[in-house]
């Protein structure tokens, strides 16, 4: 899949590329304890990740300003649709309408490229990015729940 380069503002959205995985390991190791999966993510184990993750088709970008690497968001189509997921802003430049521009620009992209469900998940506890979402037009469809032993 050919990734467009998207733009709105002082915003560029770019495919990431191995020159970025620094970046991206700051992103997701400043963010982890709003992911599923919380762990740790290291420069190899993420360099190997993009590789993988791109030759599945999925689409990674980053979000530039001035030229520098603020934020990222992928999406990864499937039969199910295609979910959009791995948003984060860095804490600096938050609360500054940048997720909610890139992702307006990423869902209309994606509207016209693929057909199906544009789907994300995210935890309840997490009001800052539910509140992107709503806003953006995701409306909860699903809710997921996870046993844990009430004796520990
Ligand atoms: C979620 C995240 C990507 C949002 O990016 P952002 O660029 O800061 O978001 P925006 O500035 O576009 O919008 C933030 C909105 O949240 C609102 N907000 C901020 N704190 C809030 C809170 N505690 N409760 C509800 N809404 C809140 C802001 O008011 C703003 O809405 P507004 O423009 O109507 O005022 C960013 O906070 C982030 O990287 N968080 C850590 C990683 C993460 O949670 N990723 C999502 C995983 S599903």
């Amino acid at each position: 899949m050919t990734m467009p380069e998207l733009s709105v503002d002082e915003l560029r959205l770019r495919e990431a590329e191995p020159r970025d995985v620094p970046q991206l390991v700051n992103l997701r190791n400043g963010a982890r304890e709003w992911f599923f999966d919380p762990g740790e993510v290291t420069l190899e184990g993420t360099l190997a990740w993009l590789g993988r993750s791109q030759a599945a088709g999925e689409l990674n970008w980053v979000v530039e300003s001035d030229g520098e690497v603020i934020g990222t968001i992928s999406a990864l189509p499937s039969e199910r649709g295609v979910e959009v997921g791995r948003m984060i802003v860095a804490p600096a430049q938050q609360g500054q309408g940048v997720m909610k521009r890139a992702l307006r620009m990423v869902v209309a992209f994606l509207a016209h490229r693929f057909p199906g469900p544009i789907f994300l998940e995210v935890r309840p506890d997490n009001p800052k990015a539910r509140s992107v979402y709503e806003d953006v037009g995701f409306t909860v469809t699903r809710v997921r729940m996870e046993w844990h032993d009430p004796t520990v």
